[in-house]
């Protein structure tokens, strides 16, 4: 049995459907990641699982049983927030035992269980202090202590590391990712940014407008986006706008506005008419000198109109000869790279066929 299950959760502000018709399932163990632009409906999401808000239709299950008649704090989750809302008069220590002292727990436990938590996120020195002597990631890991110390069954993250410069973000990524394999506990994640969730994330839900447009593991959300929208939210991506012109057997002929004909594998439901975006990532782009290779599939000519050298790879910039402008990722360091490309060269651009899609636009 699935640990959390939204059945067709609804919540509505006004005339607005800020959740609209939500259901997904997490495991026990997950490390699950809500992900979408600012104002898609990630935190009133989680504000439903927590029950800091209630849905207008729909339910939410936790083991099997419709929680919504049960108050948060009976609730078997906890919330950390992006302002870490740690008590300011409060040390570390008190801060953590906090819940424990609110469960009426006994202090000589409470005292070791703090202890315990403090190893955990790797404070034990800091456990005199106060919120206002810390950093700002040292708050943020006192603030899981305090998520964690009552192991609830599930733990809510709304964008916390949001306040962080980027080294420690990425820091506080690789701790959270340990610290979650040793508590076992299931963590929803939300957050705005595409690496994080790529990063962090066993399986993501990418939400927009409050629907959720895929669920799927990074590596599925990454190479096969459900749709336009999520390819282009989910990393850098070209996208050419194109028509399906004729379907035969397994395979599809469309035409990319501008640039020509290709055929791909037919997809499901896929019908001649249909229109939509051919998608292909940066880093499934070749480039070729133009004198360097006459052979290649997919071939177009372009010239290269801008690059940006960033240490470990290049991305270069490619208008076609029709005007079409592609992006291509080559790694510095790949072998045989004897190359670098100058603005104004002429190229031959390429790509692997698999590495095209066909996102057709929805009805
Ligand atoms: N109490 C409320 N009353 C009216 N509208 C609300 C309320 N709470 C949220 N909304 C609206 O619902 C939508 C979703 O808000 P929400 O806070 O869930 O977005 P979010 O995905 O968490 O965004 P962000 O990434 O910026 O935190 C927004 O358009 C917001 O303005
Ligand atoms: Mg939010």
């Amino acid at each position: 049995m699935a640990l959390l299950e939204l059945r067709n959760v609804i919540r509505r502000f006004g005339d607005f459907t800020a959740v609209d018709n939500v259901s997904l399932s997490i495991e026990t163990g997950e490390f699950f990641t809500l992900l979408g632009p600012s104002g898609c409906g990630k935190t009133t999401l989680l504000r439903l699982i927590a029950g800091f808000d209630t849905p207008d239709s729909g339910q939410i299950l936790l083991d099997g049983e419709d929680i919504a008649s049960t108050p948060p704090e009976k609730r078997s989750i906890h919330t950390v927030f992006q302002s870490y809302a740690l008590f300011p008069h409060m040390t570390v220590t008190d801060n953590v035992a906090f819940p424990l002292k609110m469960s009426k727990v006994a202090p000589a436990e409470i005292r070791k269980r703090v202890e315990k938590a403090l190893e955990e996120v790797q404070l034990s020195k800091f456990a005199h202090r106060f919120p206002h002597e810390l950093s700002g990631g040292q708050k943020q890991r006192v603030a899981f202590a305090r998520g964690l110390i009552n192991r609830p069954r599930l733990l809510l993250m709304d964008e916390p590391l949001g306040a962080l410069d980027a080294k420690l973000r990425e820091d506080m990524q690789r701790e959270l990712i340990n610290l979650q394999k040793e508590v076992g506990i299931t963590f929803i994640f939300v957050t705005h940014s595409q690496d994080e969730a790529l990063a962090l994330s066993q399986r993501i839900a990418v939400m927009n407008v409050g629907k959720i447009e895929q669920i799927g593991e990074p590596s599925t959300i990454y190479s096969a986006p459900a749709n336009r929208f999520i390819a282009d939210f989910i990393g850098k991506i070209n996208l050419m706008e194109a028509g399906v012109t004729h379907i035969s057997g397994e395979d599809m002929t469309l035409e990319i506005d501008g640039l020509g004909t290709i055929t791909l594998p037919l997809k499901p439901a896929v019908q001649p008419g249909d229109r939509g975006v051919i998608a292909i990532r940066p880093e499934q782009v070749k480039v070729y000198a133009l004198a360097e290779r006459t052979e290649v599939p997919h071939a177009y000519t372009g010239k290269v109109l801008d690059f940006l050298y960033v240490g470990d790879v290049t991305t270069y910039v490619i208008e076609l000869d029709n005007g079409v402008r592609m992006e291509a990722l080559l790694a510095n360091s790949a072998p045989g790279r004897a190359r670098f490309f100058e603005v104004d060269d002429p190229v031959i651009v390429s790509w692997p066929q698999e590495a095209a899609q066909f996102l057709p636009d929805q009805p």
